[in-house]
């Protein structure tokens, strides 16, 4: 499988020759953060084919059995933390171009982490910083899971009117490697314009971005709120109007986001 993904991957794009694949791990970000610490190089890639811990946000799982792909890359971009608020909108910017390159569906973003399509979750991403002691990023690792041959019934019953592969809108088989080797181009296409090109990459997540315009429930703790997403900020903040008329901001880090009548 390893090399079936490296062939597939540019020869212009150097993380193809840091590559590292697994059968079977608890979680890649995991794995990723051992790796970084240990002082792997930036665009270190690790794939897994599949993940027995697969971690999502705000500490929940995130279901990984054979069928999807699941993939982490460590970037060490040599900036303050508030230089990477646009962080994960730019990863699903990228996750978006990767199922249509390699796939030829256009999933739509659920804001900030979720790529959908036809109201169901086709994959998540999760990323995470860690600082080292002047406050500068010591590692970013870049988290992206995508539902890509799982059948309808392979989910549990409890998720499966919430979640879709690539397999299942299309009908057609979609290899796994090609998916993977897509993904980590445009992934190495994104950390090239990461920080030099803020305004553009947050200009194709709005376009994306089906949450805007939505009446929405806000999620936080025990806490729900009502309101209509109304814009994105330019770090990614989701700019809501609550019905009690005030406007705020809220972020991903502290909040989750549902449609006032369901997932989407
Ligand atoms: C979410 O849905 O909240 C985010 C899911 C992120 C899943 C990916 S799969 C590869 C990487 N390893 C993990 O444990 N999580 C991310």
């Amino acid at each position: 499988m390893k090399n079936e993904i490296v062939s597939q991957i540019t020869t212009e794009c150097p993380w193809r020759d840091t590559l590292l694949w697994y059968e079977t791990i608890d979680s890649t970000n995991n794995q990723a953060k051992i790796l970084a610490k240990d002082g792997v190089p930036h665009g270190t890639v690790l794939v897994a084919q599949k993940q027995s811990g697969g971690r999502g946000r705000m500490g929940r799982s995130f279901l990984s059995p054979t069928g999807g792909v699941y993939l982490s890359v460590i970037l060490r971009p040599a900036c303050t933390p508030d230089k990477l608020m646009h962080l994960t909108c730019a990863t699903a910017v990228a996750g978006c171009k990767a199922v249509e390159n390699a796939c030829g569906i256009s999933p739509d973003v659920k804001w900030t982490n979720d790529l959908v399509v036809g109201r169901k979750k086709l994959g998540g991403i999760l990323t995470e910083l860690a600082l080292n002691g002047v406050g500068v990023v010591d590692y970013a690792i870049v988290g992206i899971g995508i539902n890509c041959c799982q059948q309808s019934e392979d989910f549990p019953e409890e998720i499966r009117e919430l979640a879709t592969s690539v397999q299942a809108v299309t009908g057609n088989a979609c290899s796994p490697a090609k998916l993977a080797a897509s993904l980590i181009e445009a992934l190495w296409e994104m950390d090239k314009a990461l920080l030099s090109q803020k305004a553009e990459i947050m200009d194709a997540y709005r376009k994306k971005c089906i949450t805007l315009g939505k009446e929405i429930s806000v999620l936080r703790g025990e806490s729900v709120r009502h309101g209509t997403a109304l814009d994105l900020d330019e770090d990614g903040g989701l700019v809501v109007r609550f019905s009690d008329g005030s406007e705020k901001v809220v972020t991903s880090g502290e909040v989750s986001v549902r449609g006032m009548y369901g997932y989407l």
